[in-house]
């Protein structure tokens, strides 16, 4: 299904992005409505992050447009940069929380008031702040570790302490950069459920690269695929069959002609899923 104009938060139109000699995006073309949960699957290199990073400004496109939340990201600066970026919460990988400061600091580093970075310990924070955050923290399982060093914790209470953060800054989109690469099965499952559980609570909007094509087909709405930065399918998870998908992965195609017969299968499969 295609966003109308009036209800997509997020629209690439013929974004390319070149760093020297590598093009990591490839005119790409996306539309996200309010509310959907999408996965974007690629292999390594096909440009998912660098897609994520356009979405809060971290990327300027060396061509094309990149429109959020009605603003055109690669025009905005100071003030107007920072007022998108704290409608756009961003998780990664690796959590990125600060190791010495205990759970409950990490969480309010991402509340708007706060001054991210230096060691502010809990006074640098409003009471308000600090009853939001433990809020937040009932919400991920994890109040009863607010005063624990967060580096004291399992990479999955990591991240859902990440997720905390985020929603200090009452995010209306959410972006996650392979979320759970790090995490073991069970973890990643959980911590897969807590986001899509909090999206439906607030009405999240989620973008989500992944590598587990499984775990992508049962919890996205939808996949877009990318292949060497360009957007080979775009479809409601639903009407997808794990081996579509798994043709953006499933070969290594190593010459030309093997990778058309790539591309023209995953058209073919698109157009299938289109027409059905
Ligand atoms: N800052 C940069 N400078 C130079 N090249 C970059 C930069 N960022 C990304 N690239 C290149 O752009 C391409 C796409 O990278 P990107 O990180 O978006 O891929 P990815 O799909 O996220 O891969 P992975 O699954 O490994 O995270 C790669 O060839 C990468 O080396
Ligand atoms: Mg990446």
């Amino acid at each position: 299904m295609t966003a109308s104009a009036s209800d997509a938060l997020i629209r690439l139109d013929g974004v390319t992005k070149t760093f020297g000699t590598t093009t990591a995006l490839k005119g790409a073309s996306l539309e996200v409505s309010r509310g959907e949960i999408v996965v974007l699957l690629g292999l390594s290199g096909s440009g998912k992050s660098t897609l994520l990073r356009h979405l809060d400004g971290l990327e300027i496109p060396t061509s094309g447009s990149v429109e959020v939340l009605g603003s055109q990201v690669p025009t905005l600066k100071g003030r107007a940069l920072r007022d998108l970026r704290s409608r756009v919460g961003f998780i990664f990988q690796q959590f990125e929380l600060v190791p010495s400061l205990t759970v409950l600091e990490n969480v309010l580093t991402g509340s708007l008031s706060g001054v991210r970075g230096p060691r502010l310990g809990l006074w640098g924070y409003s009471r308000a702040a600090k009853l939001t955050a433990l809020e937040h923290l009932d919400r991920v399982g994890l109040l009863d570790r607010a005063y624990q060093r967060s580096d004291t914790l399992s990479g999955g209470q990591q991240q859902r302490v990440a997720i905390a953060r985020a929603l200090m800054q009452k995010p209306a989109i959410l972006l996650a950069d392979e979320p759970v690469a790090s995490l073991d099965p069970e973890s990643s499952e959980q911590v897969m459920a807590l986001i899509r559980e909090i999206a439906a609570d607030e009405g999240l909007t989620v973008v989500c690269s992944l590598h587990q094509v499984d775990l992508a087909i049962s919890w996205a709405d939808r996949i877009v695929g990318l292949r060497h930065g360009e957007v080979v399918l775009d479809t409601p998870t639903g009407d997808l069959t794990k081996a579509e998908v798994m043709e953006i992965y499933g070969r290594v195609a190593t010459t030309t002609a093997e990778i058309r017969a790539v591309q023209e299968e995953l058209v073919e499969a698109a157009a299938q899923v289109a027409a059905s």
